[in-house]
């Protein structure tokens, strides 16, 4: 296959060397879980985003289900979710027997719109759960205002916000938890992974025994307590060391990752902004307040059939382009829920959204030919 016709990924991890050495040094060291590499990395994402207690997990899903435990969210109350996200949002909240509420999404931030927030809250609202969709945070100052107005929780799925900043603060330390993903698809990966970011150290200290099982393990292996047991209701959510191992060697190159993301992103722009401009197609906005982090390029088409149209031309040219996502609500478990309103701002941007491959590993010339393909297919 040459070159020019060669498939370009949707998305690709950076590891090298670095990330094996670490591996073979961590099974060297017989370490498992909750060891001395899992806590260097806890400490260094603590100093990246300045939360006061970092629990590496096994995914963001486990995160948020963590937080949500450790919070004592359960039957009769609700949570108030975008529709526009991953299936893990949901299942967080139904995992704790509580529901989740679907609310409406901003055009510009494609997170939580507070005013249709404000809508959906009812007597039984406990909790928000805003998602930062393209590491871009919503309008968290209204957000937390109605949060703090209403007595409310505030648990962000920052998923996709690792290196992204709302007013100078990290993605996940805007409320009371924050979930980080580490997933292959993010810009850190180990595979599969997560980080519950916490503010309040009895909320960190709550999720600390339900992620060891609802035991006191880790206050065992502190010395503070001369046996173990169980203590609280729980379950299996620590990081084997062994893929915090590659979390380490991937946070000695954040900086170069994310160097090559912002290469990328603003080729995309350069190269597509007049095109777009004349199409009626949308880039993703640059808003103020927010430090980005290049984790998705979106473009926006003005309908969905144009959106379908340009998704086939870039796949039949091995330019893997993708949507985002089915709405929960619309989808079939979401439909069980009974969701009788409609969220129309969602589902337009669900229709018209395309992503663009974007990893640190695409070439020049690879993002050349993804913005001729999108020129090219038209809108
Ligand atoms: C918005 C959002 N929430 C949650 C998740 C789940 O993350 P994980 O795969 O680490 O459980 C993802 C992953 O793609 C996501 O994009």
């Amino acid at each position: 296959m040459s070159a020019a016709s060669s498939t370009i990924r949707f998305h690709a991890p950076s590891y090298d060397e670095r990330e094996l050495e670490a591996v073979r040094s961590a099974l060297a060291s017989h370490t498992a879980g909750d060891g001395p590499i899992g806590r260097r990395v806890e400490a260094r994402l603590a100093a990246l985003t300045g939360a006061q207690r970092v629990l590496l997990t096994t995914s963001c899903s486990h995160a948020m289900e963590l937080a949500l435990l450790a919070l004592g969210l359960g039957p009769g109350q609700e949570v108030i979710v975008p529709s526009f996200t991953f299936a893990s949002t949901a299942n967080a909240v139904l995992r704790m027997g509580a529901r989740p509420v679907f609310a409406e999404i901003d055009e510009r931030t494609l997170g939580l719109d507070p005013q249709d927030v404000e809508r959906r809250l009812s007597p039984r609202s406990a909790a928000l759960l805003p998602v930062h969709y393209a590491g871009v945070a919503p309008d968290m100052e209204a957000l937390l205002d109605i949060a703090k107005r209403r007595g409310l929780r505030v648990v962000e799925d920052a998923a996709q916000g690792i290196a992204a900043r709302w007013r100078g603060r990290a993605l996940g330390t805007l409320g009371d938890a924050g979930c980080l993903s580490f997933h292959e698809t993010k810009n850190l990966s180990c595979g599969e992974g997560g980080a519950l970011l916490v503010s309040d150290p009895e909320l960190g200290r709550r999720a600390e025994i339900a992620r060891e099982k609802g035991t006191n393990r880790a206050a065992f292996f502190r010395g503070e307590v001369d046996k173990y047991t169980w203590v609280a209701e729980g379950s299996s959510y620590v990081l084997s060391d062994v893929l915090a191992a590659i979390l380490d060697a991937q946070l000695d190159k954040l900086a170069a990752i994310q160097a090559e993301r912002a290469r990328v992103a603003a080729r995309y722009r350069a190269g597509l902004a007049d095109w777009a401009a004349r199409q009626g197609v949308r880039l993703p906005a640059e808003l103020a307040e927010r430090e980005p982090n290049h984790h998705i390029f979106y473009l926006l088409y003005p309908e969905p059939a144009r959106r379908d149209r340009a998704m086939a031309a870039l796949r039949a040219q091995g330019v893997m382009a993708t949507f985002h996502y089915i709405p929960l609500h619309s989808a079939p478990q979401g439909r069980r829920l009974g969701v009788d309103y409609e969220l129309p701002v969602t589902e337009r941007i669900a229709a018209t959204l395309l992503r663009l491959p974007l990893h640190a590993r695409l070439a020049d010339a690879d993002v050349d030919r993804v913005i001729d393909a999108v020129r090219g297919a038209g809108a």
